[in-house]
């Protein structure tokens, strides 16, 4: 089978989140189980552009409303990547050194469908299926079916899948002129609540909508930042998978961004030796539980419970407990959490900025992994934490209550609280810390999160599956 995957993000390519942890595995499993999976990103200039080699594979222009763009598309040659990689380069738009928060980002992704789309319909042959991922390509289904110019890709079935309905791309009517033309008795599937709305359009009109765990789609009835109603108008083509992770880059026996590399057999020493690194780099004591957050600093992460969590447990705990923080976000957070930093002296530290390798070493150095997420869709961290030996702390919500038994339940790998609130964290602070001094069972705890298996394998087959359904 043909999938043809059409994201803005895809790791090592570009990353802001996990939809690039996902984009850059599920197609490489898929490749692994005897498909041919290729992936379609814009071209922007991240050091994997600057670094590797690309031919040309096709070139031509293209009205934006009134503007006039030449673009290229772009395969990656040496195909180390497990699958075909295809960039989009649209200059005077895509090449730009972030991924989003541009002014322009509407007319960016814009120019970014009508190419592929542009591209696809040139093809001899057309793939089994388009996989789509969130709303940043979410107009590609409705121009599939409507598009004057699109006719031809009519019938190839297209998946849809939510990383996060909280972002939906919205734009006013008022950019319509910016849409290749398209049956116009038809533009009600782009509105949602007056206005043009991409996410709402892909989910109404994609074959099949995923949602990147179970948990996530029991939430969407009820949560789901206003598109409640059409979720339950078009739930009978939609279906939890939950997101696996990628084992080989997330190894803590081979991973070649960690000082000291382990496995089971090996993990308290090999574990300590990388928190002992990153204490001293963070000014830490090594000798406490380390509990850490690595993360988008942003409300749906919890990220602004964090000043209060670590003010609080360290005045009533002192000399009990750290606290790291790794991440980047709402400025207003990111100052809060320097300020705490300047007010506690000891116990804790924040490096803010994006920074993979540092993330590494903090996911296999920290004894605990906090993440209390008020909305969270699947959510890698945890999955990374647990194969790390890392215990994670979680807020019962979305893909964070399907990964996570509390240790206190049968199977246990981590600890869940209930409210994104400052008291229920603190207690499970104060549960973390009795755990980490009943090292027997702290030890048990982390060998059975080690053990669990997270990868893709399962869950790749089942979008195989749905695929051959739709046919
Ligand atoms: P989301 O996509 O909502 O941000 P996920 O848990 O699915 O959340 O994935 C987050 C991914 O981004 C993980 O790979 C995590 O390690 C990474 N990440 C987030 N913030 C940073 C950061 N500041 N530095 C390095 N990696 C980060
Ligand atoms: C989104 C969600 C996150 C999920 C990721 C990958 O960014 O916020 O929970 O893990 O997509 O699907």
């Amino acid at each position: 089978m043909e999938i043809l995957h059409i994201s803005a993000e895809c790791y090592p390519v570009a990353k802001v989140g996990g939809l690039g942890d996902v984009v850059g595995a599920l197609p490489k499993y898929q490749h692994q189980l005897g498909n041919f999976a290729k992936v379609v990103v814009p071209a922007y200039r991240t050091k994997y552009y600057d670094t590797h080699e690309f031919d040309v594979v096709h070139q031509a222009g293209m009205w934006l409303g009134h503007d006039w763009y030449h673009f290229n598309v772009l395969k990656e040659r040496s195909n180390e990547l497990g699958f075909d990689l295809y960039l989009v380069d649209i200059p005077g738009l895509l090449d730009t050194p972030g991924v989003y928060g541009y002014p322009n980002d509407t007319e960016r992704f814009l120019a970014f469908q009508v190419a592929v789309l542009d591209w696809v319909n040139e093809w001899q042959h057309q793939p089994d299926v388009i996989h789509i991922h969130d709303h940043h390509t979410g107009l590609i289904p409705f121009l599939m079916y409507y598009g004057y110019k699109y006719g031809r890709l009519k019938d190839i079935p297209s998946v849809l899948t939510i990383h996060n309905a909280q972002y939906q791309g919205q734009f006013g009517w008022d950019k319509l002129y910016l849409i290749p033309s398209f049956d116009l008795w038809k533009s009600g599937l782009l509105d949602w609540g007056g206005a043009i709305n991409p996410l709402a359009a892909a989910i109404k009109c994609a074959w099949r909508v995923t949602t990147v765990s179970p948990g996530y789609l029991e939430e969407l009835f009820y949560n789901a930042n206003g598109l409640e109603s059409l979720i339950s108008q078009e739930k009978d083509k939609m279906v939890g998978i939950l997101n696996g992770i990628d084992t080989a880059v997330w190894d803590p026996e081979a991973d070649h961004m960690l000082p000291a590399n382990y496995d089971i057999d090996t993990m308290d020493d090999g574990k300590q030796q990388n928190k002992e690194q990153l204490c001293e780099r963070f000014g830490l004591d090594a000798t406490l539980p380390l509990i850490a957050f690595i993360g988008r600093l942003v409300g749906d992460k919890g990220a602004d419970l964090l000043p209060e969590i670590i003010g609080r447990s360290l005045h009533e705990l002192p000399g009990e407990v750290n606290f790291l923080v790794l991440g980047s976000g709402d400025p207003h957070i990111e100052w809060s959490l320097q300020q705490t930093r300047q007010t506690v002296s000891y116990g804790f530290n924040v490096h803010i900025g994006y920074d993979e390798s540092l993330s590494h070493l903090i996911y296999a150095g920290a004894d605990f992994l906090l993440m209390p997420s008020r909305v969270e869709p699947c959510g890698l961290n945890q999955m990374y934490a647990l194969r790390y030996g890392t215990i994670p702390m979680v807020r019962s919500t979305g893909g964070l209550k399907d990964t996570v038994i509390d240790f206190g339940d049968n199977d246990g790998v981590g600890i869940r609280f209930n409210q994104a609130g400052v008291w229920d964290v603190c207690y499970s602070v104060k549960r973390a810390i009795e755990l980490y001094h009943d090292p027997a069972h702290l030890e048990e705890v982390r060998l059975r999160g080690m053990k669990r298996d997270h990868s893709w394998g399962s869950s790749a087959q089942r979008y195989l599956s749905m695929y051959s359904s739709m046919k």
